[in-house]
């Protein structure tokens, strides 16, 4: 089995709800295998990332949102949705990220292992 295959084992993926929970622009924070992840929704495109600021690990639930960028609430650090660069200091590392996806009005997040 390849890597890709192993992508679509479906315990692979976690289901965290229904997909309209996700609004454009907004953080969703949830919890996936005990992992606090947010995911935000751009258009149609979803991306997930741990929801804690590599600064001092402040939540992302009242983050703002702009040009898939995510803006930590607490010293304003942004991070590329996308890649979880961390764009603007005072952060420096990476967020880790996670493969999203929407599926039959369900949001399905990559188990972070
Ligand atoms: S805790 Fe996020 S920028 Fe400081």
């Amino acid at each position: 089995m390849t890597d890709e295959g192993a992508d679509e084992r479906a315990d692979h993926w976690v289901d965290v709800g229904p997909a309209d929970k996700v609004r454009e622009d907004r953080a969703f924070c949830t919890e996936v295998q005990g992992c606090p992840v947010v995911i935000v929704r751009c258009g149609e495109e979803f991306y997930a990332m741990e929801d804690r600021c590599t600064h001092d690990g402040e939540s992302f639930a009242a983050a703002d949102v702009e040009d898939g960028e995510i803006i930590c609430p607490r010293h304003f650090a942004r991070f590329s949705l996308k890649t979880g660069e961390a764009l603007t200091p005072p952060a420096y590392e990476p967020a880790r990220t996670f493969k999203v996806r929407s599926e039959n009005g369900r949001v399905l997040v990559e188990s972070p292992g």
